[in-house]
């Protein structure tokens, strides 16, 4: 497709080095971020029994009991809503910038062009004049009832505006689906003491190695559950 594209206006198709850039820009910010949502997501599950059992029995009624397969993903709506919560809680880019292109005013200050603003998406989804106790894992907070008065940017994890994350619904879809299959085959448990502490860098990141025990569901050959 990238290939192919061209200017509508002008006709002009990218060039080879456009279209690295491109695919790298693609890789590197969709691989981690979603990769981390993912590994939070873990995490807040293996802490949340009763959250989990609600998502498998999502899948088992969406799936029937067959594998995973495309036409399901769109169907997991409480499954999404998880993810949905666990990036409030662990959003994978937690700060974004914009830099002023002119003098404005913004509130009681006045912000001189050439000035970046942060806009601290961490600290949004944490505020308490935003959001019912911030710190609890509450996936029921997406459902479609509850999210309908709330604010668009009280929950930002892809950004907002013209610059909103290109990659938004192809993330949450992919999400969903490797949810969906690895759930289903295998319990994920925490397996350290302490719980992961997270850190900026750049992407929100846990500062020590996020370590989980993984068993089968079904069992090994044998019959008995193999961890890894
Ligand atoms: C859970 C996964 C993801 C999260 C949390 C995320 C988050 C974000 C955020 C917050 C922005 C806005 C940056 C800003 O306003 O300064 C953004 C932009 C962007 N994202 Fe994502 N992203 C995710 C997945 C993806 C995927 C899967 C792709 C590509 C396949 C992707 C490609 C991009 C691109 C190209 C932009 C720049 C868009 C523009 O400036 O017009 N992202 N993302």
């Amino acid at each position: 497709m990238l290939l192919a594209a061209a200017d509508p206006e002008t006709g002009r198709a990218m060039t080879d080095e456009e279209i690295v850039d491109n695919l790298m820009t693609f890789i590197t910010a969709g691989h981690e971020t979603t990769a981390l949502g993912l590994a939070w997501t873990f995490h807040l599950l293996a802490l949340h029994p009763a959250i989990e059992t609600r998502v498998l029995e999502e899948i088992a009624t969406v799936t029937g009991g067959q594998a995973v397969a495309a036409e399901h993903v769109a169907k997991l709506a409480f499954t999404r809503q998880v993810f949905s919560e666990a990036m409030r809680l662990y959003p994978p880019a937690p700060i974004i910038t914009r830099t002023a292109i002119r003098d404005f005013v913004l509130g009681e200050y006045l912000v001189a062009a050439g000035t970046i603003i942060y806009v601290p998406i961490h600290a949004v989804h944490h505020h308490t004049a935003l959001w019912d106790y911030p710190e609890v894992f509450d996936p029921d907070r997406f459902a479609p009832e509850a999210s309908k008065a709330r604010h668009r940017c009280a929950y930002m994890p892809f950004g907002a505006g013209p610059r909103v994350c290109i990659g938004n619904a192809f993330a949450v879809m992919e999400a969903v689906a490797v949810l969906a299959v690895l759930l289903s085959a295998f319990k994920v448990s925490a397996a350290s003491a302490s719980p992961p502490q997270p850190i900026m860098k750049v992407t929100l990141r846990p500062k020590q190695s996020l370590v989980m025990r993984v068993e089968e569901r079904h069992g090994s050959a044998s019959g008995k559950p193999r961890s890894r």
